[in-house]
């Protein structure tokens, strides 16, 4: 695979440890208006959430997802590419993991939200059967926007 510098991109995927939370705090600011901060990422994943990250064979992390779940019940948090490597297969790894997890852990229905405008990752995310259900209107700040609320059904 190659990267958007055409360098070769090797990654694996695996749990998030503790120490990789600053690293992916700074993807956050990279990828969102709104990034979750190193101490809101250390309650959530540090605790209460499932966490991936794609790391490059050099050590470099390129990558995140979050879940949380209850039962049988999932929510996405966030997922995030480094900019500098995206439509190489990262984001598409990450979700196959979360997939695997929850079928690993009995858990067989999904939600994320999604800003409407993020045609991308709606295209990622269709790709894994997740489909429209609601729009929560003006879910989003910086800039103002609707959220797409999105669901599937894993068998
Ligand atoms: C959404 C995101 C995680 C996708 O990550 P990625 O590593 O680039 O995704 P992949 O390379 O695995 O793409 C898998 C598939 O998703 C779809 N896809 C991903 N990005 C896309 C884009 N910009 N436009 C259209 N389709 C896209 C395509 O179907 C793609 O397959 P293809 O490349 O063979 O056509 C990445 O763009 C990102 O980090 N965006 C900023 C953060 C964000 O918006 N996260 C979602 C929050 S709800």
């Amino acid at each position: 695979m190659l990267n958007n510098s055409g360098n070769v991109v090797n990654f694996s995927v695996s749990s998030v440890k503790r120490e990789e939370l600053s690293a992916i705090a700074e993807l956050e600011k990279l990828c969102f208006s709104e990034p979750w901060s190193e101490e809101s990422l250390t309650l959530l994943l540090g605790d209460k959430a499932t966490g991936f990250v794609a790391t490059e064979a050099n050590g470099r992390l390129v990558g995140y997802v979050g879940l949380v779940s209850v039962l049988d019940e999932g929510q996405i948090t966030n997922i995030a590419t480094h900019p500098d490597y995206r439509r190489k297969g990262i984001g598409k790894a990450l979700m196959e993991r979360i997939f695997e997890y929850c079928k690993e852990k009995g858990i067989c229905y999904l939600s994320l939200e999604v800003r409407d405008s993020n045609k991308g990752a709606i295209a990622l995310y269709e790709s894994f059967g997740f489909k429209t259900v609601g729009i929560r209107k003006n879910f989003y700040r910086f800039p103002v926007e609707d959220a797409r609320v999105m669901t599937a059904e894993l068998n």
